[in-house]
């Protein structure tokens, strides 16, 4: 399936729920949000109707998100559903790891490809600080449980934050040299909270890392160059795993996203920063064919913006919501 640009879309972003166990103080507020009530978030059988018409279409990757995509029960029987589905070739999740130890059997068993872990410091209090809850224990125990199942590739995110985690980047970017593990910075985008928060870009954190490591080398493998992603990878000498960058602002990528997002409600959205986008839920509960379905993610995805505009002023149409809610 391609856009109205000529870009080839082949990776669906499923969030299944936007609450969350942590309150990370670029994302949701300390208070809480008002949640949304389980009538209206997609049902799994919904998720995998939407997910199989996509497949017909040439998505061949999906990502489970949320929130925390694992605040939802049995979140392993949706990965079954998106497994069995012919085309798709890789179920992936982004999680905090706070619950990742306790459900990874069961999720490996259904099949799950690759986990991205949200991990901004390895000091316990800075994590209390920045995700407003003391849960950094439990994310380091997931990670030690990742070992055992080493056909599932696992990448950490941080987002670097300046007076927050400065001195943990060298620290985080250290296990990608003791692990065969990425290590991936993201730089901050001025999404709902994100915006009151300065910019810490790839250079910033680049440096940081040749002071302590040495100059970066390109990194090797499938994605290392923004291929099949976002991410652009280096690595350092003796460094096992690599070390990427994910920088909307210093390093725009729109010219080769691939991607589309699903939201719990059921909302698809072709861009990031824009509140755009096609009602499926509505179709689903109208009892709409798969090939309306098709029809309606295919007319989205031709009019994907070509680009995001962060390094303007929030313009008309531009996401008011916080990152719980848009998936990340
Ligand atoms: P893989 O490269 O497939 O591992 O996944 P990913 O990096 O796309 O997924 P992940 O959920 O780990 O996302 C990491 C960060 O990249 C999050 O902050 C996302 O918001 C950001 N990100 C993912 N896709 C896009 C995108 O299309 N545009 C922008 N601006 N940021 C994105
Ligand atoms: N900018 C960049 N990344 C963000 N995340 C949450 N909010 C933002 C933001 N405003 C990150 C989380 C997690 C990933 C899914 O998105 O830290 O790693
Ligand atoms: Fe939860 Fe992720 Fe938002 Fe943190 S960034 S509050 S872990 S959804």
């Amino acid at each position: 399936m391609t856009d109205q640009y000529g870009r080839q879309i082949d990776y669906m972003r499923i969030s299944v729920t936007d609450r969350c166990n942590l309150r990370c103080i670029y994302c949701m507020p300390e208070e809480g949000v008002e949640q949304t009530s389980h009538g209206e978030i997609l049902t799994y059988g919904e998720i995998a109707r939407v997910a199989k018409a996509a497949a017909g279409l040439g998505v061949t990757r999906v990502r489970l998100t949320g929130g925390e995509p694992l605040v939802r029960r049995d979140l392993g029987r949706l990965v079954s559903m998106l497994t069995a589905l012919d085309q798709v070739e890789e179920v992936a999740l982004t999680t905090n790891g706070v619950l990742l130890g306790e459900q990874i059997e069961e999720l490996a068993a259904a099949g799950l490809g690759s986990v991205n872990i949200s991990l901004d410091t390895l000091e316990r209090e800075q994590y209390a600080c920045v995700a407003r809850r003391d849960e950094l224990d439990r994310v380091l125990l997931s990670l030690e449980k990742m070992r055992e199942y080493p056909w599932i590739q696992v990448k950490l995110n941080c987002v670097p934050l300046a007076g927050y985690n400065e001195d943990q980047w060298c620290r985080l970017a250290e296990l990608a040299g003791e692990r065969d593990m990425d290590v991936r910075f993201i730089e901050m985008m001025p999404l709902g909270l994100g915006e009151k928060f300065p910019l810490c870009s790839q250079e910033t954190v680049l440096q940081r890392l040749r002071e302590a490591f040495g100059p970066e080398r390109p990194a090797k493998g499938k994605d290392a160059l923004a291929g099949r992603g976002p991410a652009f990878y280096v690595t350092f000498e003796g460094f096992r795993g690599r070390v990427g960058f994910i920088s909307a602002l210093s390093h725009k990528f729109c010219g080769s996203c691939n991607r589309v997002r699903l939201s719990a409600e059921g909302f698809l959205k072709p861009c990031l920063q824009y509140e755009g986008g096609t009602d499926l839920r509505r179709l689903l509960r109208q009892g709409a064919s798969e090939q309306e379905i098709a029809g309606a993610i295919r007319q989205a995805v031709w009019e994907k913006p070509a680009c995001h505009q962060f390094e303007q002023p929030r313009g008309e149409g531009t996401e008011k919501k916080n990152m719980n809610r848009i998936g990340g």
